[in-house]
């Protein structure tokens, strides 16, 4: 029996050493160990054993024992090592390599145009106001002493949604909604906005850009508002700009002018950018009418005001030498990502 142990013993330390996985050597424990192993049924054959012998076997037996247990826990924490080893590679991540970039998208130019206008009279220290693009008859006409036999009111030229309401023609009825509500000082100006029913071409969109300039105090004139377009104009076509007045009519304003800036490609001296005219029209301006003052209950004999309309497209079409207001729409991304 003694060498029937040691003969366990040895072929233990051999099989144990190939194993290679946990699994395994549960097996292994469970053929040596358990109640069916090897050394179990050995030991069930002790009592053929004599007096004597029992007690030196029963020890040698139990040593043999401890020590296929020792093995088996030595065997378990080097597979288990082993194995946490393996999966730690086979999981690592690699922080070097290089991400799933999402691609940054960038802004409209007509969106990038207003926040550098909105920028520049910010700075002058102008609050931006908004209004409502489905405006009232109203808002958009009467109040702004647009006549009832005026040509902008004329269905061919203006979307009606029904006998009150309409698509707004111009960012000026935000002026009336500002000044109902506030007394002067006023200094605002309006981005967004307007329709008109005309025929799309190349210059011609039925849905266009304007920002509304307002300012209303006491002794404001005229100079102040040349002097505010000169300012803004240098600001965002360039320092050598100069500005020229045309006399123009409004319903609104009184006097009005149409304001050009020289032209942003051959700086005045005439080339086909702007028709040989040396000067380009980038917006409508003028001394806010005493009409409308009265009608939104500021005294035209204590405070005065001016106002002007800028249309956006027509100067970012300028600016970045656009031939089609069409582009702007069509979001064709090889038009879009150039700005
Ligand atoms: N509302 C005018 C237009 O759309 C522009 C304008 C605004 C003119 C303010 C004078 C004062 O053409």
């Amino acid at each position: 029996m003694e060498s029937k142990l040691n003969e366990i013993k040895e072929k233990a330390i051999e099989e144990i050493s190939k194993l290679d996985d946990i699994s395994s050597l549960e097996d292994f424990r469970v053929r040596y160990l358990g109640k069916k192993g090897e050394l179990t049924l050995i030991l069930r054959e002790m009592g053929k054993l004599t007096k004597e012998e029992r007690p030196i076997i029963g020890n040698l037996a139990n040593q043999v024992r401890s020590f296929i247990e020792g093995l088996i826990k030595e065997k378990g924490n080097y597979l288990n090592e082993k194995e946490l080893k393996e999966r730690l590679e086979e999981e690592a991540i690699d922080v070097t390599m290089p991400s799933k970039r999402n691609k940054r998208g960038n802004k409209h130019p007509l969106t990038k145009t207003i926040d550098e206008i909105k920028e520049i009279f910010i700075g002058m220290g102008y609050e931006v106001a908004q209004g409502p693009e489905i405006e009232t008859n109203y808002y958009n006409f009467d109040a702004l002493n647009i006549p009832r036999n005026h040509p902008a009111r004329d269905t061919q030229d203006t979307f009606y949604i029904n006998d009150d309401f309409v698509l707004r023609t111009a960012t000026s009825p935000v002026q009336i909604r500002i000044m109902e509500n506030k007394k002067p000082p006023i200094k605002i100006i309006s981005p967004g906005k307007v329709y008109r029913a005309d025929e799309v071409d190349a210059t011609h969109s039925p849905i266009f850009h304007q920002v509304e300039g307002l300012v209303v105090d006491k002794n404001v004139t005229m100079g102040d508002l040349i002097g505010t377009i000169e300012v803004f104009a240098k600001k965002l076509f360039g320092e050598n700009t100069k500005i020229r007045l045309r006399p123009h009519y409004f319903p609104f304003t009184e006097p009005s002018a149409e304001f050009d800036v020289s032209c942003w490609n051959c700086g005045g001296t005439g080339c086909k950018t702007c028709k040989d005219e040396g000067f380009i029209e980038i917006l409508g301006a003028g001394m806010v009418h005493p009409n409308v003052l009265k009608i939104c209950g500021i005294d035209p004999n204590e405070y005065s005001g001016f106002a002007f309309g800028l249309g956006v497209e027509r100067t970012t079409m300028g600016r970045y030498n656009i031939d089609d207001i069409r582009l702007f729409y069509e979001n064709d991304i090889r038009f879009l990502e150039q700005f």
